[in-house]
């Protein structure tokens, strides 16, 4: 690797997360960045300097520094919002029966088709810079509130310039099989027809990093599901699952079979399911603010996938229907009390196995040779981050070796 003008952070107590190390934890730590990457991520005092001309020096005093956090799966880009929805389902509407009339994920179609390319950017770039605020550097954002091909591709396109003008890395998800559009009534299979047609105008417009699908009963069948694979699957295209969210369709086992990056949500996951993933290596990611704005009671197998070996990540699902949180913090505690994770399962869940569910083996660890994308916070060890909840230690970010944002220590 070609060293260039060098970057150090010394005196840091860093937590690796390097793999089969726990924590990883290393304290008088150094960190060496040359262009975008780690050169030195160790001891400081078995650092032997490469050559090349040292322009910053950062002494961090012994502060804490982990891997930049990755949000996996959000669905950033819509308008509008379903803050009425949200007053319905407390007094009693479901959030199948709203969807079913024509509510739900509907509504919010209307409401992004209707909004301007600018306000879709400037609302979405407001959402990827509070979850930023809290040390995300990268960010995976889907379509499927456009649905059709003019404004799945406005969204990608959006979603693509906030990676080009916020320091953030985005990958971005077609998800046109999200839910079927008012003028496909009756005519799924139609529709499924059409969006395959999408994908390959979307790749080779550089909009598209991964294929996903919502796989339900107010989603599409598993024979519509595996249509749309195919067709990522043709083009070389990644793919992904919202799988077993409302009810058990064997998702997870058909997303296994195209050997999916990710299976995502997961409450209703069987025995099967948990062994389908094990086998094709995908990531189980889990959706903890989705379970608990749906006010679901039954969570993701987590004990099966753990001792299946499954990875485990953790994101927010950021969207306007069911999961409108903007803290990837919160989604750790909540990955903690709600699923029983452990603090390190957490934690790993937003770096090292979120890395992985994209796709993205650069990064997610602290090791020379990743994307030198890393937070500096307020703490002393990373199990305090997922203990506290609605409180922000994030001091410092550091994006591909660039500091991206400061906030003075509390
Ligand atoms: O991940 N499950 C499907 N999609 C979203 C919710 C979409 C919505 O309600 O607007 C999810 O939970
Ligand atoms: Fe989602």
């Amino acid at each position: 690797m070609s060293s260039g003008a060098l970057r150090l952070w010394k005196n840091a107590r860093l937590a690796t997360f390097a793999t089969g190390q726990g924590w990883g934890l290393v304290d008088g730590g150094a960190l060496v960045c040359a262009g975008q990457h780690f050169v030195w991520a160790g001891p400081l005092r078995d650092l032997q300097m490469p050559s090349g001309e040292l322009r910053a020096e950062h002494d961090l005093q012994g502060a804490l520094v982990t891997p930049g956090l990755i949000d996996c799966h959000t669905h950033l880009v819509y308008g509008g919002d379903r803050a009425a929805e949200f007053e319905l389902r407390l007094q009693g509407a479901r959030y199948e029966d709203i969807a079913r009339a024509g509510g739900g994920i509907r509504s919010t179609v209307a409401a992004t088709r209707a909004a301007s390319s600018a306000v879709l950017f400037q609302t979405a770039s407001a959402r990827a810079q509070a979850l930023m605020q809290e040390g995300v550097t990268t960010l995976e954002i889907k379509s499927g509130y456009g649905l059709s091909a003019e404004h799945e591709t406005r969204c990608l396109a959006v979603a693509r310039r906030i990676g080009a003008e916020l320091p953030v890395s985005v990958r971005t998800t077609s998800l046109g099989a999200h839910a079927l559009p008012p003028e496909f009534t009756g005519r799924a299979d139609d529709y499924i027809d059409e969006a395959c047609t999408w994908l390959a105008a979307q790749q080779s417009a550089g909009l598209v990093d991964a294929v996903d699908a919502f796989c339900d009963t107010i989603g599409f069948t598993p024979a519509q599901t595996e249509r749309i694979f195919q067709a990522a699957q043709r083009l070389g295209l990644p793919v992904k699952l919202h799988a077993e969210q409302l009810s058990d369709q064997g998702g997870a086992a058909l997303a296994a079979r195209f050997g999916a990056l990710s299976c995502d949500h997961l409450e209703h996951l069987s025995a099967a399911g948990v062994q389908a993933l094990r086998a094709s290596g995908t990531v189980a990611v889990l959706l903890p603010g989705a379970y608990y704005f749906l006010r679901d009671t039954q969570a993701p197998p987590v004990q099966m996938l753990r001792d299946a070996g499954v990875p485990m990540a953790v994101a927010t699902d950021h969207n306007p229907g069911s999961s409108p949180t903007l803290s990837l913090l919160l989604m750790m505690n909540m990955a903690c009390t709600l699923f029983h994770m452990t603090p390190e399962e957490a934690w790993r869940g937003v770096t090292v196995n979120a890395a992985r569910a994209l796709g993205l083996p650069d990064r997610g660890q602290l090791l020379p040779g990743q994307r030198a994308d890393f937070v500096v916070w307020n703490a002393e060890h990373p199990r305090e981050i997922t203990y506290r909840f609605g409180h922000n230690p994030c001091r410092q970010v550091v994006q591909a070796g660039v500091v991206s944002n400061f906030r003075e220590p509390a």
